[in-house]
């Protein structure tokens, strides 16, 4: 192990423990304290995922590391702290947020994610860069914590954010992880993979968040998982869906009442499309029949054909026989 990245390591969980101990015990904290309880963070959650406070001042990190001999360009490539290039100064990274800390799988602290307190202040959330230590693309939050109950349960569910997954584990959905606010990648795939094929998807119900979660899903189904699609109403992310409406009904209605994908692409297909205008119903009809002849199972072939041609009045005969000419163009 290099010496460099043995520095990284105890810088990030000294720190940890500081922007902790700093939330938790001090009158500094309150402010961020509050804000947490009154979005609905309990004190058992912020124990468990060791959240904390980092100061205003621009040099905390810095004098508390230097005194205990971190080398300041360590520190600089560990994230913790920058340069400023016009008079070669370091300042602290991050300032006056409430710090996520990220785990890596052996359950180290490798990274930050820093959320504003004040709604104005921008970006909302601030994180660690890239590092030796720290690499986005494969990073997975809560996978320290989650990997037996997915291992247990043959189940993983994918938030987009942090506080998704600290309500869901507050919910008692233990099983949850999450991307760093950045799309899923092959690699996450791979390592979701190695340890269950079945996955909920549980992203926020907005645009973006609908995109992502077909993006995702098509990864995932192509990659040979089982994909579900957890559906909240408009808006909504399953943060705030179990604050309004409680861990029960996220359990019930939320995650156990997932939809398959193929039905999760028949509404997104839907989406923004007017049915009642021909064109649009004919290009609708014509996304359903591609995913259609994706299917592996003629049983399910048979039971999407049947409720197209229900829907829409159409011959079941016309519909197999367009799905037939479609597959032999594509094969
Ligand atoms: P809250 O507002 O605290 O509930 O966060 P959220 O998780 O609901 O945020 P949102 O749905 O807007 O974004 C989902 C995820 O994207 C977050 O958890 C972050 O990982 C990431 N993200 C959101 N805003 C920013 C940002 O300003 N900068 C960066 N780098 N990532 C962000
Ligand atoms: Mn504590
Ligand atoms: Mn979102
Ligand atoms: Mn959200
Ligand atoms: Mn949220």
């Amino acid at each position: 192990i290099n010496s460099e990245h043995v520095q990284m390591f105890k810088a990030h969980e000294l720190l940890q423990k500081l922007y902790h101990h700093l939330l938790v015990h001090t009158k500094e904290g309150q402010q961020a304290l509050q804000y947490l309880h009154q979005r609905g963070f309990t004190d058992e959650s912020i124990e468990k995922f060791q959240l904390g406070y980092s100061l205003p001042n621009w040099d905390f990190a810095i004098k508390l590391l230097q005194k205990r001999g971190f080398s300041l360009p360590i520190l600089e490539k560990a994230g913790l702290i920058i340069k400023n290039e016009r008079d070669q100064n370091y300042f602290d990274r991050f300032r006056n947020r409430i710090m996520f800390p990220i785990l890596d799988a052996k359950g180290r602290t490798i990274a930050f994610a820093g959320r504003a307190i004040d709604e104005h202040d921008s970006p909302k959330y601030l994180n660690s860069p890239e590092t030796s230590i720290f690499n986005k693309s494969s990073l997975l939050y809560n996978l320290h914590y989650a990997r037996s109950f997915i291992r247990k349960k043959q189940q993983a569910v994918i938030f987009e954010g942090y506080a998704d997954v600290i309500s869901a584990d507050k919910a008692e959905v233990y099983n949850g992880i999450a991307t760093m606010g950045t799309s899923l990648t092959p690699e996450h795939v791979q390592i979701i993979r190695r340890m269950t094929d079945n996955i909920i998807i549980c992203y926020d119900s907005d645009k973006a968040g609908i995109l992502a979660a077909y993006r995702a899903g098509t990864m995932l189904s192509e990659s040979g998982c089982e994909v579900r699609v957890a559906h909240m109403p408009n808006g909504l992310d399953p943060d705030d869906y179990i604050k309004q409406f409680g861990s029960d009904k996220f359990r019930n209605d939320v995650i156990g009442a997932s939809q398959t994908f193929m039905s999760f692409k028949m509404d997104y297909y839907r989406m923004n499309r007017n049915l009642q205008n021909e064109g649009e119903k004919l290009q609708y009809i014509e996304d359903v029949l591609k995913e259609i002849i994706k299917l592996d199972s003629a049983i399910e072939k048979d039971l999407y054909l049947r409720q197209i041609s229900e829907e829409f009045s159409l011959s079941l005969e016309a519909l197999k026989e367009q799905e037939r000419e479609m597959s032999d163009q594509g094969s």
